[in-house]
């Protein structure tokens, strides 16, 4: 479910359209794609390494941004797909007060490997497991594959999602990758709903705000939220299409009232794409899976405006990166 809004009075994003379109013809670009692929679906430890270093200085850029960590509160965090850890040693080396618990897929079933330092390890309860094999749905439900959530409901003063769908996982051979990242997903904003307690912080890595899904993501947590902001770290995947996305003050917002009503919707809405479709074997997102937050008529009504400025820096950064990266190949590097 790929649909975008048409935002075509939005010049930037019009320009880094074209980029778009332009990179992806051209042989270089799709070269070195084709090579980060490759590498990061066998990492040497050394580019682990460099990764859990770039994690951590993701979120100190969002941290720096957003001033969304504090220095010396006890703190409880949630980090989902908290593999290498830089998240997570970034929080535990900032604040001495804090804990955390962490959920990462087994390193056997295609996950990253842990890395965090040896000494922060007493304050990050680990749990290797695939998070959309816990029990999602809006009732216990009979099948082998799933455990109970490792937590009890609205404990964490911030969850951060972070959970990416991997090529070497098994569900996504056979064209399954798709609907294993829409679950992906789905079970990450079930988790962080259930999690993050009243007034709680949530930190969600999201993909194109221009994207259907993504606007009506972004609209739910600004209803539900105190405030929102984005940003798009300058230091990783600069020429990327994902984004972080934080809200400030979870069940503070105007609608709160939404929050266990929305809760429920996306624990069904995980059910249909584990079980539904024409083979009750699971099925993708449609576009209009979040029609119970808002229609897309009535968030481009109500929220265009406040999404185009939370859009805006992203395709900025996002273009001048990819601007840089095509002046730079095209003098060699
Ligand atoms: C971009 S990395 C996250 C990096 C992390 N935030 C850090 O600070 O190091 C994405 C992570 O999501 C994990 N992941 C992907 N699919 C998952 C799943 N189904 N269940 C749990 N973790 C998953 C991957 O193993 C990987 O560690």
């Amino acid at each position: 479910m790929q649909a975008v809004l048409p935002l075509k009075t939005e010049r930037t994003l019009a320009e880094l359209n074209e980029l778009r379109r332009q990179t992806a013809k051209e042989v270089t670009a799709r070269a070195q794609l084709e090579f980060q692929k490759r590498q990061s679906d066998a990492p040497t430890i050394e580019l682990q390494r460099a990764w859990f270093r770039s994690m951590r200085n993701v979120l100190e850029e969002v941290d720096t941004a957003v001033r969304c960590i504090p220095t010396r509160t006890p703190w409880y965090f949630l980090d989902i797909g908290c593999c290498p850890g830089g998240f997570s040693s970034y929080i535990l080396n900032k604040n001495l007060f804090a804990t955390g618990m962490g959920i990462s897929l087994p390193v056997e079933s295609g996950g990253h490997s842990f890395l965090l330092e040896d000494e922060l390890h007493p304050r990050l309860d680990l749990h290797m497991a695939d998070l959309t094999y816990y029990q999602l749905g809006p009732y216990p439900i009979a099948d082998t594959r799933l455990q109970p959530l490792p937590f009890s409901d609205h404990q964490f003063d911030m969850v951060l999602l972070d959970g990416h769908p991997l090529r070497t996982a098994p569900e996504s051979q056979g064209g399954g990758r798709k609907r294993m990242s829409d679950r992906l997903l789905v079970a990450q904003l079930v988790i962080c709903l259930k999690a993050v307690a009243a007034s709680g912080t949530l930190v969600i890595k999201l993909s194109k705000p221009e994207r259907v899904v993504t606007a009506k993501i972004m609209y739910m947590m600004w209803i539900l939220a105190a405030d929102v902001a984005t940003w798009k770290p300058v230091c990783m995947h600069a020429t990327r299409d994902t984004f972080y996305f934080i809200a400030k003050g979870v069940g503070l917002g105007r609608g709160k009232a939404l929050w266990a009503q929305w809760l429920w919707e996306l624990q069904a809405l995980w059910v249909q794409l584990t079980w539904g479709g024409s083979q009750g074997k699971g099925r993708t997102l449609e576009e209009e899976d979040f029609d119970f937050v808002v229609s897309t008529q009535e968030m481009r009504k109500y929220f265009g405006e406040r999404l185009g400025a939370l859009s805006r820096p992203i395709w900025e950064v996002q273009k001048q990166s990819m601007e840089g990266w095509k002046k730079a190949a095209a003098d060699g590097f």
